[in-house]
């Protein structure tokens, strides 16, 4: 990457993808070559607004000439501006809001919460959940993969299995809190039932378990509601956003009832960073976009229009598609196969897509996503699958290629 031996290192988690991004705008990225990107990878999601949307880079850029540090310690008008705009999209019962940086932090905040809210140290969550990489949200983390090494976690800890309504039963008195995503990114793209959702609210009713809802994926329009858990009839006690939120300017928030917030002790928890101006203006920007675009509105017509495309691929090629996962502008193919391979056809094709679980190619469109960019996608995956089909045809001479 850097030929100059003395510059730092960029430790690899991943591998890098190959291709060096030199300019971003709305839904296209661009490379050192001058080759043209659709970007359904959007940062993980974060330029789901698309990439420098005018409406945010403007509130931004106002505020760093103005003022780029003040902890929420000190009043501010962008503080009391943010916390008016985000009084618009909050759901009633949870107006009030602390600012992080990542969702993994606020996941943090919200078991700390709940922890300290109710005096029990039990939590659980579900298998295929992602809920972060620091320690308190890797213990939520289902993933093996991003566990391993670091557990055992030093709080106790349940997996209930996602969408069985039985495995709720084991929810009961001692438990602090179930946190769990409406809709499963990382995990696989996978819809709660909603007789499951309304089940597990009753069970933390009842039990006084509070239920948190991350949505640092799924919510803020993208799965077609402004949060995907308003799909369901339940209401959280602790609602978790993160991604989105700020339009690709690292933030995130968590936004709890009053019966939580009015026991914050003095000290309890605190962030440098976290309310940082840049990232309350960004917010602002981000939910000015939300509401005089309809992102919502957006989300849902354009994520149809990619899902009835994506479903006449899995008709086509059953042999390497199981079927079309998710909702709204969080959707992609279910394989037979690990997509690795195809999402590296489909950048060098122009296209940059990402993993979900282990079988499923997954899109995160910004919402600006157009009808051409569909139907180029379309055209282009069904490429993609079709090569790959004709490569398992000719491999079933010989060995099967890497089935899961
Ligand atoms: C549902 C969910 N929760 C939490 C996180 C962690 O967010 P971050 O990577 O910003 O720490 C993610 C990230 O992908 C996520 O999808």
């Amino acid at each position: 990457m850097n030929s100059d031996i003395n510059a730092a290192r960029l430790i690899r988690f991943f591998p890098s993808r190959g291709i060096r991004l030199v300019r971003a705008q709305g839904q296209y990225v661009w490379d050192s070559e001058g080759k043209k990107y659709l970007d359904c990878h959007a940062g993980n999601g974060a330029a789901f607004l698309g990439h420098n949307n005018p409406v945010i880079v403007r509130r931004i850029v106002e505020q760093a000439s103005r003022m780029m540090t003040c902890p929420p310690i000190f009043d501010s008008d962008i503080l009391e501006e943010c916390l008016t705009m985000l009084g618009k999209i909050l759901p009633r019962r949870l107006m009030n809001v602390y600012f992080m940086n990542s969702g993994s932090e606020a996941v943090e905040l919200a078991l700390k919460l709940a922890r300290k809210r109710t005096g029990r140290r039990k939590f659980a969550s579900f298998t295929g959940s992602f809920h972060g990489r620091t320690m308190g949200a890797l213990g939520m983390t289902h993933n093996m993969k991003y566990r391993s090494g670091y557990d055992p976690f030093p709080w106790e800890h349940v997996f209930l299995t996602f969408n069985d309504q039985s495995s709720l039963e084991k929810i009961d008195e001692s438990f602090a809190a179930v946190i769990v995503e409406p809709v499963q990114g990382e995990g696989g793209l996978n819809i709660a039932n909603k007789e499951f959702m309304k089940i597990l609210a009753e069970k933390c009713s009842t039990t006084g378990a509070i239920l948190i809802l991350d949505e640092v994926q799924a919510g803020f329009g993208r799965t077609g509601r402004l949060w995907a858990y308003m799909d369901y009839e339940i209401s959280p006690d602790i609602l978790v956003a993160g991604k989105s939120i700020g339009g690709g300017f690292p933030v995130s928030f968590v936004a709890v009832k009053d019966e939580i917030a009015s026991k914050v002790e003095e000290g309890e928890h605190g962030s440098t960073h976290g309310g940082n101006p840049l990232a309350l203006a960004a917010m602002i920007g981000g939910v000015e976009v939300l509401i005089s675009d309809d992102v919502p509105s957006r989300a849902r017509e354009k994520g149809r229009s990619l899902a009835e495309g994506l479903a006449e691929i899995a008709n086509t090629y059953p042999e390497v598609v199981r079927g079309v996962k998710g909702r709204g502008l969080m959707t992609g193919l279910d394989l037979r196969y690990s997509p690795s391979e195809m999402i590296r056809q489909l950048q060098s094709m122009g296209l940059l897509a990402l993993k979900a679980g282990t079988t499923v190619l997954r899109l995160l469109p910004p919402y600006l996503i157009t009808d051409e960019d569909i139907d180029w996608s379309i055209r282009i995956i069904d490429e993609v699958i079709k090569m790959y089909q004709e490569k398992i045809r000719k491999a079933r001479g010989g060995e099967e290629i890497g089935r899961s």
